[in-house]
């Protein structure tokens, strides 16, 4: 039996590593290996703490469920998903910015027709979203299927309400763009809205007096065959939490101006019977391939 030391135990841990059958699969785990023995070594860490982290991390897995996921919101808060976001879109060349996709990209998102009313059950003031897409020379794109999601005027996605499972989705929907690449549909517009706190995530956060909140935002996952899927969020202009956001997610170019209007038709020609906002964004996106991300209710089906 071989004794290690402090020092040599991680190149053994390395080493026993190295007849890993795909290259990609050892790199990853042996790196993992090192940066995981330089934080003990670091920290000297001790086994009260490192019983409270096996603790959290058990948590975190059981607070899971077909439409919950705790460990996104964990990669969230500590920014890893940002990271992972940064690294792979280094180069947009005139693409929309990225961002994370956070833990509410749910359920199946049904093709609806353009124009519907997305949040027709809820209460809040109503807004008109018109997008478009096109590849980077401007040119648009059609039949592109557009997901998009978003919380509700108290700041909830369908998916946190006990309603979710007999009522159905509610402020989230697939529409596919038309001939000029466009898109559009009614809604309200969402607010600000903090991270679900009832699990361990939250409690790291609570215990670590960081504001949970998330400025006011609509998803979209934009997947155009042929080109990269864009995983984004449009934020709300003039959101009081833009600048602190717990998931680090905001862009300057995702920002965008919600004009408040009192045309008594929407840009649809239908009428409006009360003020609403009108949100107008062009998403771009580069060529290219891979896999769009699957919501996690479509994922546990494929899974059972
Ligand atoms: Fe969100």
């Amino acid at each position: 039996m071989t004794q290690f030391s402090e020092t040599d135990l991680t190149a053994a841990v390395v080493d026993s590593f190295k007849d890993t059958p795909n290259p990609r699969v050892k790199f990853l785990l042996q790196e993992l290996v090192k940066s995981l023995h330089a934080y003990v070594q670091k920290t000297d860490l001790t086994f009260e703490e490192w019983e409270f982290a096996i603790d959290f991390l058990t948590r975190t897995g059981q607070k899971c469920t077909p439409i919950r996921q705790e460990f996104i919101l964990l990669s969230d808060v500590l920014g890893v998903s940002m990271l992972v976001d940064a690294v792979n879109h280094r180069e947009r060349e005139g693409a929309t910015e990225t961002t994370v996709l956070g833990p509410f990209y749910v359920g199946e998102h049904q093709v609806t027709p353009h124009g519907t009313d997305v949040s027709a059950r809820l209460s809040g003031e109503k807004m008109f979203v018109q997008g478009r897409v096109t590849d980077l020379s401007g040119k648009p794109l059609a039949g592109v299927p557009v997901d998009i999601w978003h919380a509700d005027d108290d700041g909830f996605y369908d998916s946190q309400k006990p309603t979710y499972a007999t009522e159905g989705p509610s402020s989230r929907a697939r529409f596919i763009t038309d001939a000029d690449g466009r898109f559009f549909f009614r809604t309200i517009k969402p607010c600000s809205y903090p991270i679900p706190v009832d699990g361990p995530v939250g409690e790291m956060i609570s215990y670590t007096k960081r504001p949970a909140l998330r400025p006011a935002h609509i998803h979209f996952l934009v997947a155009a065959p042929g080109y990269e899927p864009l995983v984004t969020h449009v934020f709300i202009g003039g959101d009081p939490n833009i600048d602190c956001d717990v998931v680090f997610g905001v862009k300057d170019e995702l920002i965008a101006n919600i004009e408040k209007r009192t045309d008594p038709v929407m840009p649809d020609g239908k009428p409006s019977p009360t003020p609403w906002h009108l949100m107008t964004y062009e998403f771009r996106v580069r060529p290219g391939g891979g896999a769009a991300p699957k919501p996690l209710a479509a994922k546990a089906t494929e899974d059972a």
